[in-house]
């Protein structure tokens, strides 16, 4: 607590509200009590000044491109922790030791095959059905299959609900890529590490030997852990929204993957890809660069800008060299990659990108790494979803725990019409 207050002078009067400090960032000014006392609201559209809950998990700070989860940098975890060590860490506060981390291993290892009945469900859609739609309905209709961890209120069932919802996401987004291009569902392998796992059950056929290429496996491993958690983006403000009413996780995290796919958020590693690919070669990259900044044309240069980094995203820096790697242990020359480079060069040199702080954020990159690897972009979103299911389960079980949490419900400033009496049709 803290004896900092702060003053808000109005026609009716003066009331005073509690300035609580983080441990570290922006003191918040703590508002519960402004509607009682003053009879208003607060007015902020899209949370640019609101915090909506207290959090340990993740730390931002956007002007210094500083991302820590429970305390330890972004890439330092990206180059050595395991994706399983970094989603212990978020979900229970602090690095395993070797005994916690063989047992949690070892429970998400067994639970990473899915009922047997899921697969008709999968086949309840259309081939060529978006992955993120079989998304939403797979893991939204896990519920159905696993009644046995849907008791929010025991901790032990929350606990094996986020186990499952970690080890089932790669099967899941495997197995939504399975059905897209017409091949066998391809069981786990408990041999694998997490990401080897996955890569496994997307690209090996019954026909062949699948190897797990180990630069590969640790690109993934490093997408996986970059995308692991990201404080309250507007995915895990939807899954803490929709789990504060009391819903079971499985359907709060398919309401996060719905949330996520939309193109200004999850969606922008595919739409940064295609654009790439649009602009096609690095001489067209001024005429893009001059698009993107003409008021009158809605083109925006995708991978670029974020609410909160107002400097280089450190994870985009990590991604960078991670797709030189890939590329290179693959013997592919992309122009993409070049095109990417040339696009970065003149946005960061322009005073539009520069006064704005606009500099490529996590998904300018992804999109050429993942293409490489051999996943079509409609997956991009889906694995962007898998990894981000550990942020989600840690930022769930969070607000489940916290004493002070209540059910979200924003107030808004009413601007439509005023009381009026109903006409009958026959008289409008
Ligand atoms: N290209 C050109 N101009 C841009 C871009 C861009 N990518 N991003 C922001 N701007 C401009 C806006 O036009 C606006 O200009 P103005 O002040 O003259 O009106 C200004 O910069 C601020 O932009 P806002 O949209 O108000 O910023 P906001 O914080 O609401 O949006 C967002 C952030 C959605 C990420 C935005 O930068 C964007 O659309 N980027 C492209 C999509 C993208 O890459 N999304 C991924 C985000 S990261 C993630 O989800 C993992």
């Amino acid at each position: 607590m803290t004896d900092k207050t702060a003053k808000l002078d109005l026609e009716s009067g003066t009331s005073e509200y509690p300035v609580l400090p983080g441990s570290v960032g922006p003191d918040v000014i703590d508002i519960r009590k402004l509607y009682g006392t003053t009879g208003k609201f607060t007015y902020d559209p899209g949370f640019t000044s609101t915090a909506s809950c207290q959090s340990a998990i993740t730390y931002i700070d956007g002007g210094e491109g500083v991302l820590l989860h429970r305390g330890y940098p972004i890439d330092q975890l990206a180059e050595k922790a395991r994706f399983l060590e970094v989603a212990y860490l978020l979900l229970h506060g602090d690095l395993p030791n070797q005994s916690e981390l063989d047992e949690f291993v070892n429970s998400i290892t067994y639970h990473t095959m899915v009922h047997e009945q899921l697969a008709q469900f999968f086949r309840g859609f259309r081939r060529d059905a978006h992955p993120m739609s079989v998304m939403c309905g797979v893991v939204g209709a896990l519920s159905a299959f696993y009644h046995d961890s849907t008791d929010i209120t025991d901790p032990r069932q929350r606990l094996i609900a986020s186990h499952r919802l970690i080890a089932k996401m790669p099967t899941i987004a495997a197995m939504a890529y399975k059905y897209s291009v017409g091949q066998p569902f391809v069981y786990p392998r408990n041999d694998l590490s997490y990401t080897g796992n996955f890569l496994h059950m997307t690209f090996s056929v019954p026909a062949e030997n699948y190897e797990v290429n180990p630069v590969i496996e640790n690109a993934m491993r490093r997408i996986f852990i970059l995308h692991a958690d990201h404080e309250q983006n507007a995915s895990t403000s939807t899954v803490r929204l929709a789990g504060s009413s009391g819903a079971n996780p499985f359907a709060c995290i398919a309401a996060g993957i719905a949330c996520l796919w939309g193109p200004a958020h999850g969606g922008a590693n595919e739409a940064a890809l295609n654009m790439l690919r649009e602009i096609g070669d690095s001489k067209n990259v001024k005429k893009y660069v001059d698009r993107a900044k003409d008021k009158n044309d809605p083109f925006r240069l995708m991978g670029f800008g974020h609410r909160v980094y107002k400097n280089y995203d450190p994870r985009a820096k990590v991604m960078q060299t991670t797709a030189e790697e890939v590329l290179k242990e693959l013997n592919i020359s992309d122009p993409v990659l070049d095109v990417a480079r040339e696009l970065e060069h003149i946005a960061l040199n322009d005073d539009y990108f520069i006064e704005k702080k606009l500099y490529p954020n996590v998904d300018f990159y992804s999109g050429i790494i993942l293409n490489a690897i051999g996943f079509p972009t409609e997956m991009f979103t889906a694995l962007f979803a898998l990894a981000r299911t550990t942020g989600w389960v840690a930022q769930w079980n969070e607000m489940i725990s916290d004493p002070e949490q209540k059910i979200g419900r924003p107030r808004q400033l009413y601007v439509g019409a005023t009381h009026r009496d109903f006409v009958p049709v026959s008289e409008r």
